[in-house]
């Protein structure tokens, strides 16, 4: 569906149909309306438990971890190590971006998307990148709180969704070890050596500028990641991902490693040291003491400033001290992530969101006719005629759709996520009518 005209669709006789579609976003208050079926599908921990069972396993600690890139194929492998396309349909990922805010970012042929709603974006052919993205989905959320707590001290989520014939992902490296687990779709992904193994942020290539060219070798990995594969990309190697004709959708959990060495921490315990309550008045004084300095009587009182400061820092410095900070830091981290995660999930829907497993109907009197492949979409009720400018991949749903309530799932369309935005907008704009899972015309939404 065409989105720039979906977001401004042409309703000259019907005045009453609301145009435009409710910003997608959450009102604040009361528990999340109708939580995804729980039923049979994975939690959080069956997720962990497939993860850590099936993939983290001793040879992969011993060969890959933080030393060689590792490619799961799920094909050859098995679906055991990745139960996320079990745990996660549709909907869930439309709940997820839709609770995510500020955490949405939305590009469109690799340049910053500024469309409000998201529905539209996906369905105008914008990828998605959701970042902390584990506040948004219990299960995801309880997957790498567990992970931290076995093996990373912090572990963090990104959604990447992408429609068909998006952007790619351009070569880069990153500062952090990252698992990738392809949920659906399929994207093609080529590695190559580290120009330097466990590079610091600073140190990253690819992110504001083009990797110089020099430092680009030959690729040692070329490989479609398929729905159940996991992809480790230990931190400093470099990657770059192709779209295809088919959607995709991964999550990549991500622990920030570059911060877990003695570098860093010293720094940062140094840091929380001088700015401590209780350090003496000279170490408040030699910490407060501007940069500059052009005469040597100065330069003589900072070094004794200086001095001042490491003579304090050593004399408290221990193996244990630093560590117990960094235990600290990382459980104030965990805890403020516990805080976002329960604030978002408090969050209720402004409106009905339609589920893989309710059903649909067009709204009463309601009539719709679009071609086979076709890219316009007529609806008519009485008198009033809407048309809306629709992608041919959407023909067939459209053309699906009748006054008798159908389950969402048995809608035919290749990409589910394009069928949920789809239905969602045309919900939003009054077409058609929702109903509870199971339930008749009587329990419409
Ligand atoms: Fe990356």
């Amino acid at each position: 569906m065409a989105a720039a005209a979906v977001a401004q669709p042409q309703l000259p006789e019907m005045p009453e149909v609301e145009l435009a579609p409710a910003r997608a976003g959450y009102a604040s208050g009361g528990p999340p309306a109708e939580a995804p079926a729980a039923s049979t599908r994975p939690g959080g921990k069956e997720i962990c438990a497939a993860f850590n069972d099936f993939f983290l396993t001793p040879e992969f600690w011993e060969k890959h971890w933080e030393q060689y890139p590792y490619h799961f194929c799920a094909a050859s492998a098995g679906q055991a190590a990745n139960l996320l396309p079990e745990a996660l349909c549709a909907h869930d990922i439309a709940d997820l971006v839709r609770r995510s805010g500020s955490s949405l970012k939305m590009f469109r042929k690799g340049d910053p998307c500024e469309e409000e709603n998201f529905l539209v974006g996906y369905l105008d052919g914008a990828s998605m990148i959701v970042n902390q993205a584990e506040r948004y989905c219990p299960s995801v959320y309880e997957f790498c709180r567990i992970l931290a707590a076995l093996h990373f001290h912090h572990v963090f989520a990104v959604v990447y969704l992408t429609p068909p014939n998006s952007f790619a992902v351009r070569i880069h490296n990153d500062d952090q070890d990252v698992f990738l687990l392809q949920v659906w779709g399929r994207k093609h992904w080529t590695i190559r050596d580290a120009p330097q193994l466990g590079p610091y942020t600073e140190e990253m290539l690819g992110k504001d500028e083009p990797v110089p060219p020099e430092l680009i070798s030959e690729p040692i990995m070329s490989f479609d990641m398929a729905a159940g594969d996991i992809l480790y990309i230990p931190r400093g190697f470099l990657h770059e991902a192709r779209t295809s004709s088919e959607p995709s959708l991964h999550i990549t959990v991500t622990m920030p490693t570059s911060d877990y060495c003695w570098g860093v921490q010293l720094v940062k315990h140094l840091m929380q040291d001088i700015h401590a309550r209780d350090v003496p008045p000279e170490v408040v004084k030699a910490r407060n003491t501007r940069l500059e300095a052009d005469s040597g009587a100065e330069d003589e009182a900072i070094n004794t400033n200086i001095e001042d400061i490491f003579n304090h820092w050593e004399s408290k410095i221990s193996v244990d001290g630093v560590l117990e900070a960094f235990e600290q830091r990382m459980g104030r981290v965990n805890e403020g992530q516990e805080r976002a995660h329960n604030q978002a999930m408090s969050l209720k829907p402004p409106r009905p969101q339609v589920t893989e497993d309710r059903r649909v109907r067009l709204m009463y009197g309601v009539s719709c006719w679009c071609e086979p492949d076709g890219e316009v979409a007529v609806f008519k009720r009485d008198t009033q005629r809407m048309e809306l400018p629709i992608a041919p991949t959407a023909a067939s749903l459209i053309r699906s759709l009748t006054a008798r309530p159908q389950k969402v799932s048995d809608l035919p369309c290749v990409d589910t996520f394009e069928r949920i935005c789809v239905l969602q907008l045309l919900l939003d704009l009054d077409v058609v009518q929702l109903f509870t899972r199971g339930a008749d015309e009587r329990t419409l939404l």
